[in-house]
């Protein structure tokens, strides 16, 4: 089920991706688009009221984060904030007098708006850059993270939970890591909870974060983003701007993130964030019961011979499968009637009638480039490590490897099962009903592409 308006015949399971705004978050953008127009600066009545709407959505912001309000600057969306604390670490690594190489330490999974503007400070010879390995079992490995640790690390970014996989780290535990260190003081640490917000408890205080990423679309929000950053966080160069300011201009933001704010978009956020904190619980335990009947019914059904990375902590609403038979994942979807949902191994440039020219490339290229997954610290030039000719990946981004995508494979599952793995994402209005007609449309598919499933029921 898509929203409570739409009686769409689409059987939509791909949240991971976005979801659809709430009927309260459009209601609330809309009543705010006809009464809060005036500019939130403004000192006059509709000007104070616009601010009062604001300062309003970033106590919701916040309240969902267990957070402080005056910490929560909004921003564009998820990759403007990402791109704030990884531009600004380096500037960071200068307030702190360092005057060396700066570190950053990145986990080998992250989403393309950690690993993107890395990658280009990498290239431009401007950082060394350590990508802890997510073999084992898709996560980050504590030990490893220490070890990596050194004088000049300025930044540690590692995503809450994985988008295509549904991993959950342990930011905790990295986070107390962290303040183990003699140079906690010279360190950020930044968790990109695009995924997590909505679907697990959040609280930057537990977490032991400096900074934390809140994206409205993927929690039935507008495409606006929150980014909350600690005292630490919000460290000022030597021209007085924050390190993280990316863009200059006015004052607003606290003068972190200048721009006149869309003040219905920003409601809309606060809305969402005040909905999902208030049926998190509940949303939480209606997702993992579906999860878990979907994974149940697909193995049951002979439908999916096996489930990724389902020993590890994960996200309630995702399931990584993949799918029997020899037919890709993204195949196998093509064919389907109603189900919406994603691959691991999307190949947005390879037509379906030539899904095998996915394998073919994929066997070379995986051959002749192993999954990412060095802890040696690298600087400079990436090369053909980082970024591949014929990207593919899912639409909220996957750095793909020869067709497959690259954050199944270094989160340790075979070439094989990659490019025969759907993502099937829950979302808090999913119903049982979804659950069983995705299975059998899957079935259905898998049939008429040639394929027959042994019922193991
Ligand atoms: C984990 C993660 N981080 C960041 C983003 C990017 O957020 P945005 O689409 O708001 O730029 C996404 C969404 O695609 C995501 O899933």
């Amino acid at each position: 089920m898509v929203s409570d308006t739409n009686p769409d015949p689409t059987l939509y399971m791909d949240y991971n991706a976005t979801t659809p705004l709430a009927a309260e978050v459009k209601a609330d953008i809309a009543d705010s688009l006809h009464r809060h127009w005036a500019n939130p600066s403004s000192t006059h009545p509709p000007g104070r009221s616009a601010r009062r709407v604001l300062e309003e959505a970033r106590s919701h912001v916040a309240a969902a984060i267990g957070a402080q309000p005056e910490h929560v600057i909004f921003t564009s969306g998820g990759t403007e904030a990402n791109n704030m604390v990884v531009r600004g670490s380096l500037e960071f690594y200068r307030a702190t007098g360092r005057r060396g190489t700066p570190h950053l330490i990145i986990s080998d999974t992250e989403h393309d708006a950690v690993e993107a503007p890395v990658a280009d400070l990498q290239r431009r010879r401007l950082c060394s850059v350590t990508r802890l390995p997510c073999r084992a079992g898709g996560r980050v490995s504590v030990s490893e993270l220490r070890a990596a640790l050194s004088p000049d690390t300025c930044l540690v970014s590692v995503m809450h939970a994985n988008n295509e996989t549904g991993v959950v780290n342990d930011i905790e535990a990295i986070g107390r890591a962290l303040s183990e260190s003699p140079h906690r003081q010279h360190i950020w640490f930044h968790t990109d909870s695009a995924q997590t917000v909505g679907k697990l408890s959040v609280d930057v205080g537990r977490l032991g974060v400096d900074f934390l990423t809140v994206v409205g679309h993927k929690l039935y929000g507008p495409r606006i983003a929150a980014l909350w950053a600690s005292a630490l966080g919000l460290t000022r160069g030597a021209d007085g701007s924050a390190c993280i300011t990316l863009l200059r201009g006015g004052g607003q933001e606290g003068g972190v993130r200048p721009g006149t704010e869309i003040t219905p978009l920003v409601r809309g956020l606060g809305t969402a964030c005040r909905l999902v904190q208030q049926g998190l619980e509940r949303d939480r335990q209606h997702m993992e019961r579906l999860r878990n009947l979907l994974e149940r019914r697909l193995l049951e059904t002979g439908v999916a011979e096996s489930i990724n990375l389902r020993d590890s902590p994960r996200l309630p609403n995702t399931c990584s499968a993949v799918l029997s038979g020899r037919r890709s994942g993204r195949e196998v979807l093509l064919r389907c009637r109603r189900l919406l949902a994603s691959v691991g191994s999307a190949c947005h440039e390879t037509p379906v009638a030539s899904a095998g020219d996915c394998e073919t490339a994929s066997t070379v290229v995986t051959g002749a480039r192993e999954p990412r997954a060095e802890t040696q610290k690298t600087s400079g030039d990436v090369g053909s490590e980082g970024v591949s000719a014929g990207l593919c990946g899912a639409p909220d981004g996957a750095r793909g490897v020869g067709g497959l995508s690259g954050v199944l494979l270094r989160s340790g599952v075979s070439p094989k099962d990659a490019r025969r793995t759907v993502r099937l994402s829950l979302g808090r209005t999913s119903s049982e009903q979804d659950v069983l007609d995705a299975v059998e449309d899957l079935r259905q598919a898998l049939r008429e592409a040639g394929e027959e499933q042994e019922d193991a029921a």
